[in-house]
């Protein structure tokens, strides 16, 4: 689908459940970055279009404020929203939606029209942090471009280095596997991964196959490149069942992770999107309202059959390594092997319940087999 050339245009329906995501992981993010005791923190939206869609639904701006606005009685941190839209006309838009949101004094919004996302990031973010020798303030960017361009590796990289900032960047799969072999795109494909290495595509014919390739080089390099800790996409694919967008997000925040899979594995089906949890292609799981532990057990016996490990090693192999959340693996999984004779607690503390395993130090250990 052609990016719109209106200043304003209509909703896709794909873009209901990105909203959704943002709308719920940034309610979390706020409470808890909001009681923290963060002085500031900042939510970037990269991208950050007119504020509002044909029909009136909210943009991700709007949502943004929103969600940091349902928690406002209880906190006091400074929230700054830079807003980067290179459209004036829709960076103009933007603003009027923004003038009439009644926003209280610790909420700081800025409007940085007329520029691309490095500029704005670097002109009102890194740059005076720098100047300054401090840090960034604890930071979510929201990434959500209508193409390819405009999203350099290097500068993800960049906010990813920085303690308590994460990306939620909205890939534009089904366009990007398009153009891809495009001669004249070859630098922003560059740009965009962060290596050359993307050209291997070329090798694929599948279509399958290619999504694997490139999805897997973005993980990669986002895991190892960025060296962030938690790294997971989440694929939208349309009606005709193809993959529309991937979205990546990438934290170093182990709660961050934990809000994130909440916001996704709450995410309403519409019926005709499929959401599902792509960072494994062996391992493709719809976000259904009954999960599929029958896979978890099976990813958590394959990792500690045989060995020993403690409560919280085995949460935070879930939380990074799977598609499920914290509060999916002790009854669903625990539980049953231990009730199976499969798995046994070393040092259980004095009058633990049976199949409890509340302690994150508590050592298990698996049996060599279960799966
Ligand atoms: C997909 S729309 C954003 C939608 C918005 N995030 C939302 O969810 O409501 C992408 C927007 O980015 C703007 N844009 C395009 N290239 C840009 C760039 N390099 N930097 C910043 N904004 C850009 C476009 O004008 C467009 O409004």
């Amino acid at each position: 689908m052609p990016a719109p050339t209106k200043t304003v245009w209509p909703m896709e329906p794909h873009t209901r459940a990105k909203h959704e995501i943002l709308r719920r992981y940034l309610e979390a993010w706020s409470a808890i970055l909001g009681l923290g005791g963060f002085p500031t923190i900042a939510y970037v939206d990269g991208f950050a279009g007119p504020g509002v869609y044909d029909n009136g639904e909210e943009g991700s701006p709007i949502i943004a404020l929103k969600a940091a606005l349902s928690h406002q009685a209880r906190i006091s941190t400074e929230v700054r929203f830079l807003f980067i839209e290179q459209d004036k006309k829709r960076a103009a838009r933007l603003q009027e939606c923004v003038d009439a949101f009644e926003r209280p004094p610790s909420f700081r919004t800025r409007i940085a029209e007329g520029m691309s996302f490095e500029e704005g990031f670097r002109k009102y973010l890194l740059d005076p942090h720098r100047e300054k020798n401090k840090p960034l303030p604890p930071t979510f960017a929201f990434i959500d471009p209508f193409g390819w361009t405009g999203v350099p590796f290097a500068l993800v990289k960049e906010i990813l280095a920085y303690q308590g900032c994460e990306v939620l960047f909205n890939f534009m799969y089904e366009e990007i596997n398009r153009f891809i072999e495009h001669p004249d795109q070859t630098k922003n494909f560059d740009a965009l991964f962060g290596t050359d290495e993307w050209r291997g595509v070329t090798e694929f014919v599948d279509a399958r196959a290619r999504r694997e390739f490139l999805h897997g080089l973005y993980v990669s390099q986002l895991r190892n490149a960025a060296g962030a800790r938690y790294v997971r996409s989440f694929e939208m694919r349309n009606k005709k069942d193809a993959t529309d967008y991937f979205l990546f997000f990438a934290t170093n925040s182990k709660k961050g992770m934990e809000k994130m899979k909440e916001a996704m594995w709450k995410v309403d089906e519409s019926g005709t999107f499929r959401f599902s949890d792509a960072t494994n292609p062996a391992q493709t799981l719809l976000f259904t309202p009954a999960p599929d532990f029958a896979g978890l057990r099976r990813a958590i016996v394959q990792r500690f059959a045989g060995s020993e490990a403690t409560v919280a090693e085995v949460e935070d192999f879930v939380l990074a390594e799977t598609p499920f959340r914290s509060t999916h693996y002790k009854k669903q999984v625990l539980a049953e092997l231990e009730k199976e004779g499969r798995l046994e607690v070393i040092n259980p503390q004095p009058g633990r319940r049976a199949r409890s395993y509340g302690e994150p130090s508590m050592r298990i250990k698996f049996a060599s087999d279960g799966a």
